[in-house]
């Protein structure tokens, strides 16, 4: 698909922070946008800036009808060209609290994969399309500060890695993008200024839309990250664990 001829597209945690940042900007693109979350009323302001493109839902990815939700938002803008996957939550855990960790791992695992599921097919039918979700960079090495929170993000990595290479063995015309941001400031992070390297929702969302526009597979965000991943990476495991973070 020509990348230019792209002009719908679907966001999924679109009612705060960087979803709603990404989907303000291609409604000021003159794309045709679906927008969805479980807070109505940041969906509805979306809408009032362009009511004849912009179509909203109420979904919520922990329930069982958001595939059902998600299909009549992607029919009543007359099909989709891309899916963006921007809902999750995230919370530093030192004291490993239970509900914490498996509300966690329920909307960015099971949620994530319940929406993914839905997405596959929605372009296996349609004949193609692009599927691009919003993992972290806290996928790269587990954070002891966030168990549950690094753990789902791998989980995301390794899961959109996996669609990509099964949509190839079937033949489907599916591109995938892994979107890694480093820190950004939302309320996902709260109130704590203590993040190193903070990056403003606004420039995520600007690298966001030319990666969606353009052709990364994968894209760290930003170029500061691009140098520290590869760096985390290849610490050694007796490195890694004696880190203070
Ligand atoms: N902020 C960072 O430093 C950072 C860094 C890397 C990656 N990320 C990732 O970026 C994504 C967006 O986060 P953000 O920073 O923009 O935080 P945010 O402002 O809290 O946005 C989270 C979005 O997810 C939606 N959401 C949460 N639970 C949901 C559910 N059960 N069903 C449907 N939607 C749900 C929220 O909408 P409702 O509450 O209205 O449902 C909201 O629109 C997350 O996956 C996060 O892990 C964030």
């Amino acid at each position: 698909m020509n990348p230019s001829s792209k002009q719908k597209i679907l966001i999924l945690g679109a009612s705060s922070g960087i979803g709603h940042e990404v989907a303000r900007r291609f409604i000021e693109m003159g794309w045709s946008v679906g927008v969805a979350a479980r807070r109505e009323a940041p969906l509805a302001a979306l809408k009032a800036l362009a009511p004849e493109r912009v179509e909203y839902a109420q979904v919520d990815v922990l329930a069982e009808d958001a595939p059902t939700r998600l299909q009549r938002l992607a029919e009543s803008l007359g099909g989709i060209d891309i899916y963006f996957h921007c809902s999750g939550i995230g919370s530093q855990n030192r004291q490993l609290e239970l509900s914490i960790e498996e509300n966690t791992v329920r909307t960015n695992a099971v949620g994530f994969i319940r929406v993914m599921n839905w997405a596959y097919h929605y372009f296996e039918q349609r004949g193609g399309g692009h599927i691009a979700a919003i993992s972290s960079i806290a996928g790269t090495k587990g954070l002891g500060p966030a168990p549950s929170y690094s753990a789902t993000k791998a989980f995301q990595n390794c899961y959109i890695e996996a669609l990509e290479q099964l949509a190839r063995q079937q033949n489907l015309h599916i591109r995938f993008t892994d979107i890694r941001p480093g820190f950004v400031e939302t309320a996902l992070l709260g109130d704590s200024p203590n993040y190193p390297m903070m990056m403003s929702a606004a420039k995520v969302a600007r690298s966001i839309v030319k990666a969606l526009v353009g052709s990364d597979d994968v894209k760290v965000i930003d170029w500061r990250y691009r140098i520290l991943v590869p760096l985390w990476r290849l610490l050694p495991r007796w490195i890694w664990k004696r880190m203070r973070l």
